[in-house]
């Protein structure tokens, strides 16, 4: 597959989050899947590349949605009047389930891979099941989808339903060695360990993952104070602990820099912050799952004042909506509401951080990922936005601010993970 070739268009990235950098009828050169560079004209060296002009449209870095529940997306936008425990038994448990049947599993998990494959998500790290056979189902669709990221296993031994839990913690390893084992063929999609979260995992399983994650050097994904009941109940399960972070931290969990992924983090104490900077966790910050499960809000601004790594994540289906479009325009609005009610009033996210934290800022999760700086590899999604009418001339960088909040009016014209082109299967008319 040639991965080296040339997009002429408007390029539109943050580098950093404090603003949107905008290159009007610009040309992003990629080399060998990863991005080469931005010119306003294309330099000579680079003028018998493929060339595919998308003249007038906006060429974006593509999303990465750093936590979702595939086996959730079945019953997106049911139950969501519950809180988040209720909600686990009510819906979530007996959905996960259902993942036991391969048939159930190849129509669902084919559902959920279609819709991503034709979002502007690039990346994603993935919560499965418990269940081996299905969880290398969602692996291979995504795969074959040329969709990249991470995949989970889930671990649970405890305070969990007969039919969504494992015998104990030897079982539960076992088969996450044996998933491990059938996962090596994959190549785009990759491992992530994935203890659902404290009250389900005993401290037996927990510490055998960090040994496991010690000698293959995995990533890990997790949830991490979501809900005040939450935290009440794993302050019961792990007195030892100083916080729910130091529940993880206790068992070996957060060694390692930069590959754990923490969903949440909405009540944070002074000590669990510091931990999540010492340790380097990236934080992925779930708006609307917060908020339909009556989470609350989380300190994102004081997350990214004090240097704690944020991306954003769908959490399907707490959230109900697969759209990392949604998830920004969430984050911005919770954060209004936050610097409402925060005796701290602090400063509301603008859209370029909101941005940044779904490209960038999640992207660190898998390398150099959500951004058109060189040597990033060659994410990109392009938005034909012509659609979404306008009596006034609209900046370029307006249009993607339009694009983003009136997303349904907006095509995506072409998507690209590594430099590879991902077929669009349903281009929306
Ligand atoms: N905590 C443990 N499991 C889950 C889950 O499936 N969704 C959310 N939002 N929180 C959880
Ligand atoms: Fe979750």
């Amino acid at each position: 597959m040639n991965t080296s070739f040339v997009l002429a268009g408007h390029l539109i990235t943050t580098p950093e989050p404090k603003a949107f950098s905008v290159l009007e009828n610009g040309y992003l050169v990629i080399e060998n899947g990863l991005i080469q560079g931005c010119y306003s004209s294309l330099p000579e060296k680079y003028a018998a590349l493929p060339l595919q002009r998308y003249d007038h449209q906006l060429i974006i870095p593509g999303l990465c949605d750093i936590h979702v529940h595939a086996p959730q997306y079945a019953y997106r936008g049911l139950g969501m009047d519950l809180e988040l425990l209720e909600w686990l038994n009510t819906h979530a448990f007996p959905e996960e389930a259902h993942y036991e049947q391969m048939e159930y599993a190849q129509k669902a998990y084919g559902q959920f891979v279609h819709d991503l494959q034709n979002s502007a998500t690039t990346r994603a790290s993935i919560f499965a099941t418990l269940h081996v056979p299905a969880t290398l189902l969602l692996t291979q669709l995504l795969e074959q989808a040329g969709m990249r990221g991470y995949v989970g296993k889930v671990n649970m031994d405890r305070n969990s339903p007969d039919n969504l839990r494992e015998r104990d913690a030897k079982e539960s390893l076992r088969q996450t060695e044996e998933w491990l084992t059938q996962t090596a063929s994959f190549r785009r999609v990759r491992p992530i360990l994935t203890p659902r979260f404290v009250p389900s995992c005993s401290d037996e399983l927990l510490e055998g993952l960090a040994a496991l994650r010690k000698r293959d050097h995995l990533p890990l994904q997790s949830h991490l104070s979501e809900n005040e009941n939450e935290i009440a109940w794993v302050k019961e399960l792990c007195p030892a602990a100083s916080c729910y972070a130091d529940a993880y931290a206790l068992r070996g969990l957060l060694e390692e820099d930069g590959s754990v992924v923490m969903a949440h983090c909405v009540h944070p104490t002074d000590g669990e912050r510091k931990i999540l900077k010492e340790k380097k966790v990236l934080v992925a910050h779930c708006p609307a799952s917060n908020t339909n499960l009556c989470s609350g809000i989380a300190p994102i601004r004081r997350f990214l004042e004090e240097g704690i790594s944020v991306g954003l994540g769908s959490d399907i289906a707490g959230g109900y909506e697969l759209s990392m479009f949604r998830a920004m325009t969430d984050a911005v609005q919770v954060s209004k509401l936050r610097s409402c009610f925060d005796p701290l009033k602090p400063k509301p996210l603008s859209l370029s951080e909101a941005f940044y934290l779904a490209t960038k800022g999640g992207g660190q999760l898998f390398g150099q990922v959500g951004s058109f700086e060189k040597g990033y590899q060659a994410d990109i999604v392009v938005l034909d936005d012509s659609r979404i009418e306008s009596a006034r001339p609209l900046k370029v960088e307006e249009r993607l601010e339009r694009a983003i909040y009136l997303e349904k009016d907006v095509r995506i014209t072409a998507k690209y993970i590594a430099g590879e082109p991902v077929k669009l299967s349903t281009p929306n008319q």
